[in-house]
């Protein structure tokens, strides 16, 4: 696949990953693979802007080499350091040795961690520029998107934002453009992407959107360091960004289960009986059997949650449980949740549940169902009505 140009002089130079399937260890998975866009300015002085996994190095390399040698960079913009934009650096930095490296010294204090590099590194802060011949790069701190080194680069000639990970998707492709590709799976992957990755850091990315809206910063494309970039109505994922980051809602029900024979399963139905029936919209997913990364996304914008688990060994089952500590750090807020469970003799599952829904803020507005082995009559029809009950509440908030 050739270099793309993105902008005059200004090249995608990274690598598509087709194949990987799961990413920050296994806590996100990846079904549409992902890329590392790695962009390549060239103008009096040539500066590339970020790079790829390590694996993908010589993948980069041959891209940049179409454009120039290699040793003809003058400088490398490290926007971030964590190794799926700096893995490359290394192989990089061989064939461009004096090359100068800039990026906010957190970052660069991150890739002599990384790397052990002799490298000449320039320290950058926002409003720092740094002028190519015809272009400019200026630099904005990003701490916290994704990582406290993080910053964005842009161009204002070509009112070009290189936010790296802000507003990317992991999704790979053989276009370069998100209008040329399926507007539901770019859509798809971009709230996966926040929901799995930026959620608990809404407050900032908020704040930061607010900050880079009061500079007037003309921006008419974002190309991220994930995914497609976004060439037309960039505002679009922009807006979407700030509606995450403001934890806004509709009023839909995901609800989460683990179980050991099937009662608590039964139960989760029944519930989501009566919440359909009371025209909530509804998502059920047993957590030993659905993608985790696949709830969080469903889960940014649902208003709430039905959270529910067997008892074993006193306590909630290991896998609700890793579960609930995820929920715990993506700290949602103004959401409300109804916990449920069965139990052979004694119970445990739901007070675990209580504790950890407390904890993560989450509003607890109707008292917890509890099943001794499986459900009778009665207790069909308490979780029926515990769902148009909840429904009731899910409609009025
Ligand atoms: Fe895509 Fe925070 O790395």
């Amino acid at each position: 696949m050739n270099p793309v140009e993105i902008k005059k002089g200004i090249y995608w130079v990274g690598a598509v990953d087709w194949n990987v399937r799961a990413f920050h260890g296994h806590t996100y998975s990846t079904p549409r693979g992902t890329t590392y866009n790695a962009y390549l300015i060239v103008d009096d002085k040539i500066a590339l802007v970020d790079t790829v996994l390590g694996s993908f190095s010589e993948e980069m390399l041959a891209r940049i080499r179409e454009i120039v040698d290699p040793s003809r960079i003058d400088y490398v913009i490290a926007n971030h350091v964590e190794t799926d934009h700096s893995g490359a650096l290394p192989a990089l930095m061989k064939l461009c040795p004096k090359a100068k490296v800039l990026g906010t010294q957190r970052c660069g204090d991150g890739l002599y961690r990384s790397y052990y590099g002799k490298w000449d590194f320039t320290a950058v802060k926002t409003g720092d520029s740094l002028n190519l011949g015809k272009k400019t790069l200026s630099f904005i701190e990003a701490p916290m998107i994704h990582w406290p080194d993080s910053m964005f680069t842009y161009c204002p000639e070509e009112t070009l934002l290189l936010p790296n990970d802000a507003f990317g998707q992991h999704l790979a492709s053989s276009q370069r453009f998100a209008d040329e590709v399926d507007p539901c799976a770019l859509w798809d992957e971009a709230k996966k992407y926040y929901a799995n990755i930026l959620w608990p850091l809404g407050q900032i990315i908020g704040k930061k959107i607010t900050d880079v809206a009061a500079a007037k910063l003309k921006i008419d494309m974002i190309a991220p360091s994930h995914g497609l970039i976004w060439r037309r109505e960039p505002e679009k994922i922009i807006q979407s960004y700030l509606a995450w980051s403001r934890q806004e809602t509709a009023p839909k029900a995901v609800i989460v289960y683990e179980t050991m024979w099937e009662a608590t399963a039964k139960m989760a139905r029944c519930i989501a009986s009566g919440l359909i029936d009371a025209g909530v919209q509804v998502k059920i997913y047993d957590i030993n059997t659905s993608d985790r990364t696949e709830i969080f996304k469903e889960m940014l914008d649902s208003r709430a949650f039905c959270l529910g688990s067997s008892t074993h060994d006193n306590s909630m089952l290991p896998a609700m449980a890793g579960f609930m500590h995820l929920v715990e750090g993506f700290r949602p807020k103004g959401r409300i949740a109804a916990l449920f469970g069965s139990y052979g003799w004694s119970g445990g599952a739901v007070k675990d549940l209580e504790a950890m829904a407390g904890a993560a803020g989450i509003e607890l507005p109707l008292p917890s169902l509890q099943v001794k082995y499986s459900m009778d009559d009665a207790q069909k029809a308490a979780c029926y009505e515990m769902g148009r009950e909840f429904a009731k509440r899910i409609l009025s908030k």
